[in-house]
């Protein structure tokens, strides 16, 4: 069993935020644009990190806003705050904070919102944590955009025969016991998608893959030592047989010689009697 939380850091944040805006689904925001209602909007991001959610989606959205940020890491509220982005049109956005544990969040703590977000949350909870989230989501009646979820399929290239086994054990990592209970991981968009769905909520899934090449080694090679960190954790007799591959392949990743290829999914829930729009 792995003791929990694990802070995640805010330069592993920064390191990834490009590559998550090029694979963010952007066709689930031209529906939620036509779900939203007119005039100032309230959304509430889940895990908001530093930010990179109201960076991204704020100016595809047209008029004020006010966002309210949910993490449990103090730090990371410091730098979403420090910065709001502005709406489509150049209207303001408004960011207030509030440091807790969004598994713990009731009903009333999302009354009034018009959307509720959250980007690369889902695969880190377990099944009863989704259950409140969706719960919470449900009460507070507006559509949900909940983005980034990993799925469990990555895709090396060139390819290497020990692949398949890393992501093997990187995929049971992700579905580890920790102190909280099972965590979700790969099964969390259908978990999420039958959940929803059984609160009678529309939900719309779009691929949002990361696709990461030479002008994005940086990340590539990041991300690869995470992954074969992980699976070593989870295998340790990995360690031995992942020696050599591991020093290769991240040498392959630094020099832009490796390409990733790392599928999630967004979801995109809409209240029932609000899906026909
Ligand atoms: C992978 S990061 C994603 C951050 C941000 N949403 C983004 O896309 O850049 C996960 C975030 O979830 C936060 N987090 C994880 N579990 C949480 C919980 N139970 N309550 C509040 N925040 C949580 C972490 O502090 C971290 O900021």
């Amino acid at each position: 069993m792995t003791l929990e939380p694990i802070r995640v850091p805010s330069a592993w944040l920064d390191l990834r935020e490009r590559a998550d805006a090029a694979a963010r689904a952007r066709e689930l925001v031209g529906r939620l644009r036509r779900q939203l209602p007119t005039g100032d909007l309230v959304i509430h991001d889940l895990a908001c990190g530093t930010g990179a959610m109201g960076r991204w989606l704020a100016p595809r959205l047209p008029g004020r806003q006010r966002w309210v940020l949910h993490d449990r890491d103090a730090d990371l509220l410091d730098v979403a705050a420090s910065a709001p982005p502005r709406a489509a049109d150049g209207a303001r956005v408004d960011v207030e904070v509030r440091h807790g544990d969004i598994t713990r969040l009731a009903a009333g703590d999302l009354a009034g919102a018009d959307l509720v977000t959250a980007s690369a949350l889902l695969d880190l909870l377990t099944a009863e944590e989704l259950r409140v989230l969706i719960d919470v989501c449900t009460a507070a009646g507006c559509p949900a955009l909940l983005t980034l979820s990993v799925v469990g399929r990555v895709q090396l290239t060139p390819a290497d025969p020990l692949d398949a086994r890393v992501a093997a054990a990187f995929d049971a990592h992700q579905r580890r016991t920790t102190a909280r209970g099972k965590l979700l991981g790969p099964d969390a968009v259908p978990a999420a998608v039958q959940g929803f769905r059984r609160s009678g909520s529309e939900v719309l899934v779009r691929p949002s893959p990361w696709r990461l090449a030479a002008s994005q080694a940086g990340l590539a090679a990041e991300w690869l030592a995470g992954w074969v960190g992980a699976a070593r954790e989870q295998e340790p007799g990995l360690a031995a047989a992942t020696e050599l591959y591991t020093r290769r392949r991240l040498a392959d990743a630094r020099a832009g010689r490796l390409v990733v290829r790392v599928e999630h999914a967004d979801l995109l829930t809409l209240p029932a009697g609000r899906g026909t729009r």
